[in-house]
């Protein structure tokens, strides 16, 4: 008989983990006793050198495939034999699915759908207490929630889902799809809906690698609007505890909300990163770096404020986030200060296509 959660050793198969918050996850399952198989296409957010530490690690394989692939996804399943699949795979810059929504609804829907059908048919063949113990656990977001007022109070589990842009109605669509495969075929399912993520190997295309590296470089800091949108950020190690604790406790067919009870205001994190750059990297010629930002006409549909009540991960599961607003921070912007290497390989052609697309015609208000 398997056991009957999904402890530290146990063999997983991760997809995305090549990318931003898988590979933090990966990097520390293995780190912990753990087997895994990362499944990752390698689109422009993925990154096969953010797992160069492991690469030689038996008991971490690396296939570079799609989700959207049946054959490959079965192919994996049946010959790896997962005792849960960790789903981070997706399409995740809301720029991004502004301008090409196509790929968002390819990825996020088509290929969630993709990968749950070949999870039940493998899922189906095991035997009663493999069935017990196998979980599905689909890494989603605040944003399916859509936005808040100041005075409104955070996200709960119950908040209806009122997703505002092309990424969070993907999001959404895949979480009724994870949850309709639990009630409909008792696929034993787990749900995260976290709010905004930072630390190590996130790509420069997000706020905040965005502005750490702008910053060191003297380069203008492009804030959307008015800059007081507001972001519940949580460190990505204290994400990654949250969906070991969720896989291993959370009760099948519920959905957790994970968050750092740290509310920001854009500008207020702009301005903390460039205090903490003046103060590690001090420049003669730049100087004061806040003097650097510049306010450009805002994102279309830009959702105002997310904030997120994770009382029931905390109450039912015992996880509480570890790492304050400020530590995490500082802890990031010294990655992107010691590794230069990464950053020269993460500005690929269509990384750099990309910030051109997104910034250039935007005139500075
Ligand atoms: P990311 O963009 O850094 O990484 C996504 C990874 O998925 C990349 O490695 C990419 O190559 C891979 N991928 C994309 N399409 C694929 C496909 N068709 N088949 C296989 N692999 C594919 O994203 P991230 O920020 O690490 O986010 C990971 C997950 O967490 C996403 O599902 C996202 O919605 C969710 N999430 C992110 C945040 C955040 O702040 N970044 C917050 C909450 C939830
Ligand atoms: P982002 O990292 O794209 O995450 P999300 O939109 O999923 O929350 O952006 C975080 C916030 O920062 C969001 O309110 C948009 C804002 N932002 C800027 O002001 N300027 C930028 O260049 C970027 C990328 C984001």
């Amino acid at each position: 008989m398997g056991p009957s959660t999904v402890g530290k050793s146990a063999n997983i198969l991760v997809t995305g983990g090549a990318g931003f918050i898988g590979s933090n996850f990966v990097l520390e399952w293995v780190a912990g006793g753990g087997y895994a198989v990362t499944l990752d296409l390698l689109t422009y957010a993925g990154n096969r050198a953010n797992l160069a530490s492991i690469e030689e690690n038996s008991r971490h394989r690396f296939v570079q495939g799609d989700i959207c692939d049946p054959e490959v996804v079965g192919r994996l399943l049946r010959e790896h034999r997962p005792q849960a699949i960790v789903h981070f795979a997706a399409e995740s810059h809301v720029d991004r699915s502004i301008v090409d929504p196509e790929a968002f609804i390819r990825t996020n829907v088509q290929g969630t759908f993709a990968l749950l059908e070949q999870t039940r048919s493998y899922w189906a063949k095991l035997s009663v207490p493999e069935r017990r113990a196998f979980r599905f656990l689909h890494v989603s977001t605040d944003e399916v929630y859509g936005s808040l007022r100041p005075e409104d109070p955070a996200f709960t589990e119950n908040t209806a889902y009122a997703p505002n842009s092309p990424y969070a109605a993907s999001k959404a669509g895949s979480d009724h799809l994870v949850r309709a495969y639990f009630h409909t075929y008792g696929l034993p399912t787990l749900t995260t809906n976290c709010s905004n993520n930072y630390g190590p190997f996130q790509l420069p295309e997000k706020l905040m690698p965005l502005m750490i590296l702008n910053a060191l470089e003297g380069k203008p800091l492009p804030v959307y609007g008015d800059g007081q949108n507001v972001r519940d950020w949580l460190f990505v190690g204290d994400h990654c505890s949250a969906i070991r604790t969720v896989l291993e406790k959370g009760r099948t067919g519920e959905t957790y909300n994970v968050g750092g009870n740290s509310e920001r205001a854009n500008l207020d994190v702009v301005k903390t990163i460039c205090r903490m750059v003046d103060e590690l990297k001090p420049h003669p010629s730049i100087g004061d770096r806040s003097e650097l930002i510049q306010f450009l006409p805002d994102r279309p549909g830009h959702d105002r404020r997310y904030a997120i009540d994770a009382s029931k991960i905390g109450r039912e599961l015992g996880w509480k986030p570890t790492v304050t607003f400020e530590e995490g921070l500082r802890r990031t912007v010294q990655w992107y200060l010691e590794n230069t290497q990464w950053i020269e390989n993460a500005r690929t052609g269509a990384y750099r296509e990309w910030i051109c697309r997104n910034y250039e015609g935007r005139v500075a208000r």
